[in-house]
């Protein structure tokens, strides 16, 4: 399906549909909080939950000045979030209806690297391809995006992401929010400048990449989202090319349960959430009926210099979403005090790793190299307990990005991590010149003929070839010394 010029495709399947209102305080236009939908999957004979995701354009209501187009997956703009529990098997059946190849990738998940959805998974307009595995982790906040060579950033900012939520026994009776769209509240952060018309504009485009001057959650403009129950879990996602976010909540307390690749065992109260671009956290909020709080993104001091934010004035300060409670509460009477255990223990740092890698940043190189398609840049044993050592010895940010694996950090240039980054990370901020140290976990599967993706998250950079490949094999496996699969069209 192509852009036909005057017609406005709704963003279908999205509840509800954004409908500006006007807040009682500060005149401020806020939209309810739009909520992508929950992917039902077809449930096969053997149990296998099967999903079907369409990358698609359309055109989307975001702006008042008119119709943005845009690309989704099922719709306009993002899409469905998917969910699954540990020890399901799931396919997930993708087509293109892009006017240009994609790839879907499944960030966070271990999985066989076939279906990785990376550079090597390429699907030209008008194909499918059928991604199958079983989810061997544990309940994370995840999530799908294109990861092309080259187009990354552009597809991921004309709107193709979605979320992946992973569920377990453990965190299902702990007592933790997880009515969907309810108290369980998708919060997919992003920012773009909008041209006069509506459409989106790319006038920012620094070193780190794109920045807009507005940001926009779910696909909505200042939004609001309705508090029905004491407790909030948000599941927080930077989906931003190049900007990261310092997320505080004004008006109420802010409880971290979840970093990006899993949750804590010991929910920590926490003053605020650093997120570079694709991280994610989980954080809980709890609220009287009534009462208002601000979830905002607010000036930091980790040397992220990215603050272009017009929209918000001079400070890089701006509000994020607005949890407005309603005046009484149903449902579940659930506390963070009430909360059970919810998270398996983190395990110390390994005393002595099996293999120590270093992993140099540099002006969009990783150890002195830019991503190539047939080289392979490391090999891992399956069930290696690995240490990574992050040296970022450029003056930009960087982050760095390791598919099929979670991880640990150990130290930030000698010191403990900071609170947000204690837990099970996919992707951890390398601050110029302070090494960061982490212990990695891969996945089970070993295939010697595809490779993953290890890369900065600053979607420019990543284009721009600030990625490395690494194959996993078992000790029955031969090392390749090339990679030879389909080339991207
Ligand atoms: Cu979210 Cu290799 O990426
Ligand atoms: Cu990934
Ligand atoms: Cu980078």
């Amino acid at each position: 399906g192509g852009l036909v010029a005057g017609t406005v495709i709704t963003l279908s399947g999205w509840t509800p549909q954004p409908k500006p209102i006007l807040a009682p305080s500060g005149g401020v236009r806020r939209t309810p909080l739009p909520i992508p939908p929950l992917a039902e999957p077809e449930i096969a004979h053997d149990g296998t939950r099967i999903f079907s995701l369409t990358a698609q354009t359309g055109q989307s209501r975001i702006h008042p000045a008119g119709p943005t187009p845009s690309w989704g997956y099922n719709g306009a703009f993002a899409g469905p979030s998917l969910r699954a529990a540990e020890g399901d098997r799931v396919r997930i059946v993708v087509r293109n209806e892009l006017p240009e190849t994609t790839t879907v990738h499944w960030h966070g998940l271990k999985l066989p690297a076939q279906y990785d959805g990376g550079p090597h998974q390429p699907i030209a307009p008008g194909e499918e391809w059928i991604a199958e595995w079983e989810i061997e982790q544990p309940a994370a906040t995840c999530w799908y995006h294109p990861h092309t060579h080259g187009t990354t950033e552009a597809q991921v900012t004309r709107g193709l992401m979605g979320l992946f939520i992973l569920q377990d026994e453990l965190s299902e009776w702990s007592g933790l929010p997880i009515d969907y769209g309810v108290d369980d509240v998708p919060v997919l952060v992003t920012d773009r400048s909008f041209n006069a018309d509506g459409t989106f504009a790319a006038r920012e485009r620094t070193a780190f990449g794109l920045l807009g001057d507005t940001v926009i959650v779910n696909g909505a403009l200042s939004p609001t989202f309705e508090v029905t129950r004491a407790l909030t879990r948000l599941r927080l996602l930077n989906g931003s090319s190049a900007r990261t976010y310092h997320f505080v909540v004004q008006g109420a307390p802010m409880t971290l349960v979840g970093t990006e690749a899993g949750l804590l065992p010991d929910p920590t109260p926490i003053n605020s959430v650093t997120l570079t671009p694709g991280e994610r956290a989980e954080v809980l909020v709890e609220l009287e009926p009534g009462q208002t709080a601000m979830l905002q993104s607010v000036p930091h001091s980790l040397g992220l210099l990215q603050s272009t934010s017009r929209a918000a004035g001079a400070e890089d300060r701006f509000d994020v979403l607005e949890l407005r409670a309603a005046s009484s509460f149903a449902g579940p009477d659930l506390t963070i005090a009430g909360l059970g255990m919810i998270a398996q223990v983190l395990p110390p740092p390994l005393e002595a790793p099996d293999v120590t890698r270093s992993m140099v940043l540099t002006n969009n190189q990783i150890n002195g190299a830019t991503m190539e398609m047939s080289r392979v840049d490391q090999v891992v044993t399956v069930g290696a307990r690995e240490r990574w050592v992050i040296d970022n010895q450029h003056h930009l940010p960087h982050n760095l990005h390791i598919h099929n694996a979670r991880f640990l950090v150990v130290s930030v240039d000698g010191e403990p991590p900071r609170d947000y980054e204690r837990g099970w990370k996919d992707t951890v901020y390398a601050p110029p010149g302070r090494p960061v140290i982490i212990d990695v976990e891969f996945g089970r599967s070993a295939d010697p003929e595809w490779p993953y993706m290890f890369h900065c998250h600053w979607l420019m950079h990543h284009d721009m070839g600030m990625m490395g490949q690494f194959v996993v094999i078992d000790d029955t496996q031969e090392p390749p010394t090339a990679i030879s699969t389909p080339a991207v069209h």
